[in-house]
């Protein structure tokens, strides 16, 4: 939906809920991630694209101390008091909004206030629907309360709400490119120094999301563990070889095939994957800047095995549209993108087959697995806008 449209229903949702006028609109952009999975915990690079799939925040200041917040998507509402936030520690959505506005009113001493969340990134598609939620709320109270931070540290500050708040320990990447997307372009991010160059997209090729519309339970507990054995294969490393290692970044191909034997079952798979993962990244993004996207393509096949043989944390359901994908000519490039363990695929695919790969799936996955899937183009999006509204009466 355009940027108009979500202004015009983001103050008929307020005006369903609060009277009167919001006085501040935020739009903030879902993901994907075109290759680099797992990479971004681990000072690696990854190439996201924010897509056209938002989250709105419309609303206004309260003169008291209170945060009146109702989510739309959710038909739910919620309230606290700003002075004493009482942060529960879970993966509820009105903790990513409450671990924002904690993390800002350090910044500043904020005040109360009010709106409404509507939007249509879809939840726990592995499209970034939280990092999403994040941005449109932290772009909204920075801009309402005049706080003087920039881009760089307000994706940060919503980082931080994720990790110690909310307790998944992600990296960097889906709070960057909600707030750094550009249309028509993926990010080429390098996450230990949190700089990125931009990557256009080729006009002949469009994103397709198949969200398998499966979230097995173990997800949140099993990135954890992931990240812990990406740490143990850093302090193997580390001892093995002659210069530091403070992260999988600093280990490379060349290395880790002569150390090989050194390191421990299943850490030396998880370092595999990161360590030829990054590579895939830096290859993909120069081959997309060359106009080679079928070499981009491979690579995004070959990302998504090393993800299900080597790191582990696909799905059948996952493996199955990848399959599929890869079978059908004129589908460039396909893999899982976000945590895993269900969620949605990204495929890079010539127009003129999106068509005839939607029937397959349409066809193949609901007859294999009991379930139907949703399957919808993307179009490179901007990261996150705030409007202040101008009232005339
Ligand atoms: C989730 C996390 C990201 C990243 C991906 C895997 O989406 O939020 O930080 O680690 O998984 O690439």
């Amino acid at each position: 939906m355009e940027e108009d449209q979500w202004m015009t229903d983001g103050k008929a949702a307020f005006q369903t809920v609060f009277d009167g006028a919001p006085d501040c609109i935020s739009i903030a952009p879902g993901r994907v991630n075109l290759i680099g999975g797992h990479t971004d915990y681990n000072d690696g690079y990854v190439l996201p694209v924010a897509i056209d799939r938002h989250t709105v925040v419309a609303g206004r200041r309260r003169p008291d101390q209170t945060i009146v917040v109702h989510s739309q998507t959710r038909a739910e509402t919620m309230r606290f008091d700003l002075p004493t936030i009482d942060l529960k520690h879970d993966t509820s959505w009105s903790e990513y909004i409450a671990g924002v506005i904690d993390a800002l009113n350090a910044e500043k001493s904020l005040g109360g206030m009010e709106f409404v969340i509507t939007g249509d990134v879809p939840l726990g598609a592995g499209l970034s629907s939280s990092a999403s939620l994040e941005l449109a709320v932290g772009a909204f109270v920075r801009d309402l309360f005049d706080l003087t931070i920039d881009d760089q540290t307000l994706a940060n500050r919503c980082w931080k709400a994720e990790t110690e708040f909310v307790g998944v320990e992600c990296g960097i990447m889906d709070q960057y490119a909600a707030t750094f997307g550009e249309t028509n372009h993926a990010l080429f991010l390098d996450c230990q120094d949190e700089t990125h160059d931009v990557v256009e997209l080729a006009e002949d090729t469009l994103i397709v999301v198949v969200d398998t519309n499966v979230k097995h339970e173990l997800a949140a507990s099993a990135y954890n563990i992931r990240v812990s054995q990406c740490q143990e294969g850093v302090d193997q490393f580390d001892q093995v070889l002659s210069h530091r290692v403070s992260s999988l970044r600093d280990v490379s191909i060349k290395e880790f095939e002569r150390h090989t034997e050194s390191i421990s079952q299943p850490v030396r798979d998880r370092c595999e994957h990161v360590i030829r993962e990054n590579d895939r990244v830096r290859v993909a993004a120069t081959a997309l800047e060359n106009g080679d996207v079928e070499q981009c393509g491979n690579l995004m096949f070959a990302s998504h095995e090393s993800l299900s043989e080597l790191y582990e944390v696909s799905c059948p359901e996952l493996d199955l549209v990848v399959r599929c994908a890869n079978e059908t000519e004129g589908v460039i490039g396909a893999r899982m993108t976000g945590g895993g363990f269900g969620g949605s695929v990204v495929a890079l695919v010539h127009p003129n087959v999106v068509d005839s790969f939607t029937d397959t799936l349409h066809e193949v996955y609901p007859a294999e697995t009991g379930i139907e899937l949703s399957v919808y183009t993307c179009r490179a999006s901007d990261g996150v806008t705030v409007s202040m509204l101008e009232h005339t009466s």
